[in-house]
């Protein structure tokens, strides 16, 4: 199984609209793949609606049921923030083990299991660790999405330091275009690439028109 961590340099910046075009792109291929999204804040159990459990389940063409929402998102919080203070505002904690454990369940043979984080490569889990840390644990590589906004460049460099620092492959930065970019996205993916020495940048326009899968060599 190959698995493949989607973190980005913030929250809102396009993780779910990449994991669910690779998602297309993969099954299109007639590769096995599964997806989850471990831990979700800002989540309604009463109506999952458009939230990201439901948008990766539509996405691997399954049912959004409480049973499958409860296969893929287990850690589930109803305040939209950061899932530490998310979890201390309802009593609870995380434990990155055993989220990094749900992480590494064993898939099928050649499936491609995509692994959704939560908020920027930073954002913290527990008062001591932080999405990088789980992503350490888990050792898969991973892909860096970004948007193409007016501060991107300092954002993306900054986040794929820190994920190599840490001694992690990253698979590549899909700079996921944002409502209102200053330049053409070629223009931010041609600076980016100068800065990311052989991780493969890789641009995803509005129209959701890419082949991010192969861009990266997934598939
Ligand atoms: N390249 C893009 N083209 C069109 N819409 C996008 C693109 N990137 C992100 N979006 C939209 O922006 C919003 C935030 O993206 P989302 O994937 O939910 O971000 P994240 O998962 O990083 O929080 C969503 O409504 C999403 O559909
Ligand atoms: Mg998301």
């Amino acid at each position: 199984m190959t698995s493949l961590f989607v973190s980005g340099s913030g929250t809102n910046v396009g993780k779910t609209f990449v994991t669910t075009i690779l998602l297309n792109e993969i099954r299109q291929a007639g590769i096995a793949c599964t997806a989850v999204k471990p831990v979700i804040s800002g989540f309604d159990d009463d109506g999952p609606g458009e939230s990201d459990t439901a948008l990766i389940l539509e996405a691997l063409g399954r049912d959004v049921t409480r049973n499958s929402i409860d296969e893929i998102s287990p850690w589930r919080f109803r305040e939209p923030i950061s899932p530490d203070m998310a979890a201390a505002h309802e009593g609870r904690a995380l434990d990155i083990q055993e989220i990094a454990r749900f992480c590494d369940a064993n898939g099928a043979l050649n499936s491609i299991r995509i692994i959704e984080g939560v908020g920027g490569v930073m954002v913290p889990l527990t008062e001591q660790a932080t999405i990088l840390d789980l992503m350490v644990e888990v050792a898969a590589p991973v892909l860096l999405v970004a948007g193409s906004y007016l501060g991107t460049l300092s954002h993306t460099l900054t986040a794929l330091h820190a994920v190599q620092n840490r001694g992690l492959t990253v698979a590549g930065v899909v700079i996921s275009e944002s409502l209102e970019s200053p330049v053409p996205l070629s223009e931010t993916q041609a600076t980016l690439s100068r800065f990311a020495g052989k991780v493969p940048v890789v641009t995803l326009p509005r129209d959701g028109s890419s082949e991010i899968a192969k861009e990266i060599g997934l598939i």
